[in-house]
């Protein structure tokens, strides 16, 4: 299957760097939010890091007008009828996530695939919810979308292998590197990640290390490019402590369990770089 139109649900930090990339690598690209104003601070996100990349000379003037000109907002979800690929990104909620897919599923052409970028709901049950569970597939992007190169494509036990292949094809055109994952949640790379990161806050827990000598071990350490507490920081508190939770209770393991000190963080508000502070002090909230 050729695919020439992407419609995009979510304009959030996730669903408009995804839009970004598929307008750039060429496709006719639609993004839904719910509202006009969602829309508006979307596409005035996407319009910042077409800027960006401008500017750090990873794309040319000529590029970035193309880009924005195959972009386009809408708040129906009619609107992505013809799509022949549509990539969800709303709020991590299970039963908003059916709800919509039911609704798209009404909405679209018989032949459209759909794709959830979720990092931790289960890929099958979202599929359960439409008549089309075998042109149905995860494709988890990493942030910022624009910049890392990975995506993993999942495939659950009703996806066909028509279907899997468009996907990971279809990744790889948008200049990503994709792997293959199973509808486990975390796939490969949030299973690895994210006990990872839990772990971090326990070792701050414990006293260790202070924050910023756990950060810059792991980084003169093991060459990442930040350490857990600033990764932390920049994934969300919220966000983080929301995937082990849902991965706690997929796998009733303690190493998914999210520490108290995380759980504190966000009642207070440091749910990190987007609230101004979380591990480290950002200054005025982006
Ligand atoms: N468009 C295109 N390219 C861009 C860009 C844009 N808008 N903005 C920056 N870039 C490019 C730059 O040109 C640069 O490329 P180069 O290395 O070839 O010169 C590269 O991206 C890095 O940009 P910067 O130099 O501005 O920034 P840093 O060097 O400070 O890197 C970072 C920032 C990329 C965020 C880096 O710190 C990093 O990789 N951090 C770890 C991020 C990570 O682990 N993400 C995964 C989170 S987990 C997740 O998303 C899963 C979810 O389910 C939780």
């Amino acid at each position: 299957m050729k695919i020439k139109t992407v419609g995009v649900l979510g304009a959030g930090l996730m669903g408009s760097g995804i839009a970004e990339v598929a307008a750039k690598a060429g496709y006719t690209t639609i993004v839904r939010e719910v509202s006009e104003e969602l829309s508006r601070k979307g596409r005035a996100r996407i319009e910042a890091s077409l800027a960006r990349a401008v500017e750090k000379g990873k794309l040319d003037g000529a590029a970035r007008d193309a880009a924005k000109a195959r972009l386009s907002e809408t708040t129906h979800l009619e609107d992505l009828a013809d799509c022949d690929i549509v990539i969800e990104a709303i709020v991590e909620n299970l039963e908003t996530k059916n709800a919509t897919f039911a609704a798209l599923d009404r909405a679209c052409k018989a032949e459209t695939i759909f794709c959830s970028n979720t990092s931790s709901l289960t890929i099958t049950e979202m599929s359960a919810a439409t008549t089309r569970p075998d042109r149905f597939a995860g494709l988890h992007f990493f942030n910022p979308v624009p910049v890392m190169k990975l995506v993993e494509v999942v495939r659950t036990i009703a996806t066909s292998k028509e279907t899997e292949d468009t996907v990971f094809e279809f990744a790889k055109s948008l200049g990503k590197e994709p792997i293959r994952a199973n509808d486990n949640s975390g796939f490969v790379v949030n299973r690895l990640l994210v006990p990872y990161l839990l772990d971090a806050v326990r070792a701050l827990e414990e006293g260790v290390g202070t924050k910023e000598d756990i950060d810059r071990g792991m980084e003169l350490g093991c060459g990442h490019p930040m350490g857990p507490l600033r990764l932390l920081d920049f994934v969300g508190l919220d966000t983080t402590y929301f995937i082990a939770e849902i991965m706690f209770n997929e796998y009733r393991e303690k190493r998914f369990a999210p520490p108290p000190l995380l759980k504190r963080m966000v009642l207070a508000g440091r749910l990190g770089k987007k609230s101004g502070r979380g591990f480290y002090d950002y200054g005025a909230a982006k």
